[in-house]
């Protein structure tokens, strides 16, 4: 009998945080690496959470708290649902935990039983499968090609739904694509939910925030109210006010739901960190001015890539509607043969050779379900960005 669980053998550490790792390995040999693989905004968290976390401490908050957050802090979800998306939640339908990711992965705990079967949109976030495959169901994933702006259709959702589909999982803005949903493309997918009532939302709305120009974001829920009460509505503080590392996420829904997923986080966690649970609290009920900054930011950001990149021969990258990320194609490079002697045989290689002959670290495709593409973050400064971008260039034109 092996030592390791079948369940384990099942998935794979995140592609992207082995990427991180490498980044970190090169550089620590010395190397001239420009990381472009990481999904957190460079900017620091605002002073005023940072002096909540402060005030938090000394104030004493600092043992356990309810298992899925404190009471004010449920509150000021409950008033950010009202107020950013129309959305009209109590308390006890609202679970606090460590990152959006806790949120996801108690939802999927709670309530999938072997064989259930959860519909993925690829490109998708890489952990969205493997956490499916730890909780025992089986990933459906569902190509969204460039031809369609990475974006799920109607007929491929209808396509994709059997008698044991149990959720769909909609990240908008995704990552790695940054395409989003407006209100007509998001009805048009509640329109078909309306028709399947044994299917559950799970609206990751992570990067809501982070849209661009006069984008207007939308979530399933306050697109189709008949649709909230088989709708868990996902999001964070680690994106919105560059909260990464201080790991708080929520999640709104029925109340069945919500009471099983703090069945589960009450037997592996408990709560979120006291301490960061007050500076979620001081990000969610203060001052928004940093949303508008970082939004700028990462627009001006956005244009830069995106016109550099597709100044590169071989490479053709859309223009997204948010996020921090660009998924451009690499077609027109596969069979090609690097300077460096590397056969583009798909994007795996393609990054691989990328990072070894000039330094620039991008995430490829192949990860994110869909080929050949290759994910850039571009939270990062616009002269390690511009650096990035003449590297990547001369590196297309180095293939033949
Ligand atoms: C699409 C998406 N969902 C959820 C998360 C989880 O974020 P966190 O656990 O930091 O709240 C991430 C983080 O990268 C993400 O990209």
């Amino acid at each position: 009998m092996g030592f390791l669980s079948d369940t384990l053998a099942r998935v794979k550490p995140s592609p992207t945080i082995a990427m991180t790792g490498r980044v970190a390995e090169l550089r620590a040999e010395g190397k001239d690496i420009i990381g472009l693989s990481a999904g957190e905004p460079d900017f620091d968290t605002p002073s005023h959470i940072r002096d909540a976390a402060k005030a938090a401490i000394d104030a004493g908050h600092t043992r356990y708290t309810p298992v899925d957050g404190i009471a004010p802090l449920k509150q000021a979800i409950c008033q950010k649902f009202a107020r950013d998306n129309d959305l009209d939640y109590t308390p006890q339908q609202v679970s606090v935990g460590t990152g959006g990711k806790q949120i996801l992965y108690n939802a999927l705990m709670a309530t999938l039983n072997p064989g259930d079967e959860v519909i993925i949109p690829a490109p998708y976030w890489v952990s969205y499968p493997d956490m499916v495959l730890l909780a025992g169901g089986k990933p459906v994933p569902v190509p969204c090609g460039a031809d369609q702006d990475f974006r799920l259709t109607p007929e491929a959702l209808a396509a994709a739904i059997t008698p044991r589909t149990k959720w769909l999982m909609l990240n908008s803005p995704s990552n790695p694509s940054g395409t989003a949903y407006d209100r007509a493309a998001m009805q048009a997918l509640t329109d078909v939910l309306l028709d399947h009532p044994h299917v559950r939302v799970m609206a990751d709305d992570m990067y809501e925030h982070l849209v661009f120009g006069d984008f207007e974001f939308v979530t399933p829920a306050q697109v189709e109210p008949r649709l909230k009460d088989r709708t868990l509505t996902v999001n964070g503080v680690s994106k919105a006010y560059a909260m990464t590392g201080w790991r708080i996420g929520y999640g709104a829904g029925p109340q069945q739901l919500i009471r099983a997923m703090a069945m589960v986080q009450s037997q592996s966690t408990s709560n979120p960190s006291s301490i960061s649970q007050h500076a979620a609290l001081a990000a969610l009920n203060g001052p928004q001015d940093y949303i508008a900054e970082s939004r700028a930011a990462f627009q001006r950001r956005r244009d830069l890539v995106v016109a550099g990149l597709n100044d590169c021969p071989g490479i053709d990258c859309p223009t997204p509607q948010g996020a921090f990320y660009v998924y451009p194609s690499i077609r027109g490079l596969i069979g090609l043969t690097s300077a460096g002697g590397t056969v583009i045989a798909d994007d795996e290689a393609f990054a691989n050779a990328l990072l070894e002959e000039t330094g620039v670290a991008v995430v490829f495709g192949a990860a994110f379900g869909l080929s050949p593409h290759f994910r850039i973050s571009y939270a990062t400064s616009d002269e390690e960005l511009t650096d990035a971008i003449a590297r990547i260039k001369r590196f297309c034109e180095g293939c033949s």
